[in-house]
């Protein structure tokens, strides 16, 4: 039996209007949205009615960049798809696109299969998948076709972790060349992983084994390099670019130069780079290692060119890059070598409330806030207007959320399985209040009312996103 749910008295924001609306719910999607106290809103009935009033309404957040369960560095991220996914519903996120991993030597599909295991029955919000390929061959080139036909529209390479994940300029451009004839989008972690590899060598030799030094090797002019590389490699294939976690201005000005030029090339940043910074990383007594993740933490002047990006649109979206990793037992696998911490950072609940903040400290407006978060990254990556938006046909994927809330992050009261948070004792003003996923309460009143096996798997289509 259908229910109908009406969220009555907010403020309904979308990346393109703001408006004081009543939304009505019905089967799983958005079947109306009328002016509060509009003649139409008041002949609604319904099941269940939300009151939404000095609360804004907004869509489920849309985080494009998650690593659940991802092997790296000797262990495993410690959320898995029901505790990973479970923390993003609180966090006001109702889509995540976690990456699938091609193991080297094994082919695309194994990988796939492995990841649609994992979150199988698992999740409590919706999710789809990416593909990392760590092996780019005959094989993995001609899987890529039937990946895209599946869903599956995007591919990440990575010109760092050398041995790992690397992958050559030879595979790399094969790779778009195939992008560009199936219509995948290809996501790049630009760093130059060879030379930073020598670095970390001749660090290690000079006795510097501290976290603070992952920064110091990882130079922002290597990231710069690698993404000018990796946008001259894709106007020779004729295929457009994504370039995950930015984080120094120098790669961001390698974007905006390529954008000025009207080449179809997008970044996209984390809360982690707007709001954290190599002090983080400097922290004494192996703290830092909490802060190691790749691209690492930048000087706190990058942070105003980020900010600027996102305003000029030379970076389109904020994922989280999340890929957590506890502190005891994990990051400490890296003491006396901070080559060996393993890379990433938790933050799949923090994200939509970080970009709240910004919204308060004057960075972006309201409507930004939701194109950075939620449409945006739903375009980008063949999801809209199922997802991102609030309109008639929508998946009812809404966040109440009230942005007079007060609130401190901490360990103590997060979601996410890791045992410390990025952002420990940060205050926020604003907070997600009820989340619904297709229209069923998730988070209710702050209260996880969601369960595991809700959450289904997305295929998508290919990128949206033109500006
Ligand atoms: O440090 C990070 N970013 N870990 C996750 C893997 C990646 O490169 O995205
Ligand atoms: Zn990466
Ligand atoms: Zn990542």
């Amino acid at each position: 039996m259908s229910t109908r749910t009406l969220i009555r008295g907010g403020l309904v924001i979308t990346a393109a209007d703001e408006t004081h609306a009543d939304v009505l719910i019905e089967d799983g999607r958005i079947a109306a949205i009328a002016a509060h106290g509009s003649t139409v809103a008041q002949g609604w009935t319904a099941d269940r009615v939300i009151d939404a009033t000095d609360r804004y309404v907004i869509p489920g957040g849309v985080d494009a960049h998650t690593h659940m369960e991802l092997p790296f560095g000797g262990t495993f991220a410690s959320d898995t798809f029901e505790t990973g996914t479970r923390a993003a519903a609180w966090g006001g996120t109702t889509t995540i696109v976690d990456f699938a991993v091609q193991s080297q030597g094994q082919p695309l599909r194994a990988g796939l299969d492995a990841w649609y295991a994992k979150a199988d029955g698992q999740c409590a919000i919706d999710y789809g998948f990416h593909m990392i390929l760590s092996d780019v061959n005959e094989g993995s080139l001609k899987e890529m076709d039937r990946l895209v036909e599946e869903g599956i529209t995007s591919f990440k390479l990575f010109m760092a972790y050398p041995g790992v994940f690397y992958s050559d300029d030879g595979q790399i451009l094969r790779a778009m060349q195939r992008a560009e004839s199936n219509g995948g989008l290809i996501m790049m972690h630009a760093e130059n992983g060879i030379a930073i590899d020598v670095l970390v060598e001749q660090a290690l030799a000079r006795g510097e084994r501290d976290p603070r030094y992952h920064g110091e090797v990882r130079k922002a002019l290597l990231e710069a390099e690698a993404t000018h590389r990796a946008i001259q490699l894709a106007r020779v294939a004729g295929a457009p670019l994504y370039v995950v976690h930015v984080s120094a201005e120098e790669a961001l000005a390698e974007l905006a130069t390529a954008r000025d030029k009207g080449l179809p090339v997008f970044g996209e940043t984390c809360p982690q780079y707007l709001f954290l910074s190599t002090d983080n990383l400097a922290e004494p007594d192996f703290e830092g290692a909490k802060y190691v993740c790749s691209t690492p933490l930048r000087p706190k002047e990058h942070q105003a060119a980020l900010w600027r990006g996102l305003r000029t649109n030379d970076l389109q979206v904020v994922s989280t890059d999340h890929c957590p990793f506890c502190f005891t037992g994990q990051k400490e696998l890296g003491r006396g070598d901070f080559s060996k911490i393993p890379n990433g950072l938790p933050g799949v609940e923090n994200r939509m409330d970080l970009l709240h903040q910004a919204v308060v400290d004057g960075h972006i407006t309201r409507r930004r806030w939701i194109e950075i978060a939620c449409a945006t990254p739903a375009r980008m990556f063949g999801l809209y207007p199922k997802k991102g938006t609030l309109a008639p046909g929508a998946d009812a994927d809404v966040v109440i959320y009230d942005p007079h809330a007060e609130q401190t992050v901490s360990a103590e009261t997060h979601h996410m399985n890791v045992d410390y948070s990025a952002y420990e004792g940060k205050r926020l003003t604003g907070q997600v209040e009820t989340v619904l996923s297709r229209g069923e309460l998730v988070i209710e009143q702050r209260k996880f009312t969601g369960r595991a096996g809700h959450g289904g798997y997305v295929p998508r289509a290919t990128c949206q996103y033109l500006g």
